[in-house]
């Protein structure tokens, strides 16, 4: 995904209006952003996301640029806009029409406990900390 920096704002206020128009269900994103923020162990959500997650989203979560097939989920840049609901939600069904799948249920790529993914994102945030320590 490049930066569309040229766009203009009317341009990309279009662009949004015409992609509300349509989601075919009601947002729920503020259901999604209002859920309680994770709690759990991030050693255990290592263990998880070395197995799981890391052959696509890479190693620390760098995605793409470190030749991973799925988008950086380990960035400051990430992780300070998504809530701990939509990382959860997100871990839980997937999104659709993409190798994003869900890790929950008989369907999902695994069958990872609530708390399973609570873990991960605790340590997704971990990460990040260590990250901005660094700089
Ligand atoms: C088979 C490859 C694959 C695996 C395994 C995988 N993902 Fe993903 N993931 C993706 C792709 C591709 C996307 C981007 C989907 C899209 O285009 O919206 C994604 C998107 C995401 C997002 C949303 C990121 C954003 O920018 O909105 C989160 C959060 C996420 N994955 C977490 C995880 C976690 C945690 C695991 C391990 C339990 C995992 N993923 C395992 C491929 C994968």
């Amino acid at each position: 995904m490049p930066p569309f920096g040229h766009l203009e704002k009317n341009q990309i206020l279009a662009i949004v209006a015409y992609l509300r128009n349509h989601t075919e269900l009601p947002s729920r994103a503020k259901e999604i952003n209002a859920q309680a923020a994770a709690r759990g162990d991030p050693r255990l959500g290592k263990t998880w996301y070395d197995q799981i997650c890391a052959a696509c989203h890479g190693p620390n979560g760098d995605g793409y640029s470190a030749g991973g097939t799925g988008t950086a989920i380990g960035t400051i840049g990430f992780l300070s806009k998504a809530t701990d609901g939509f990382i959860r939600t997100t871990i839980k069904e997937g999104r659709s029409n993409t190798r994003m799948r869900g890790f929950q249920g008989a369907n999902g790529l695994a069958d990872l406990s609530d708390q399973e993914i609570d873990d991960i994102i605790v340590y997704l945030r971990s990460i990040s900390q260590s990250r901005r320590q660094e700089s």
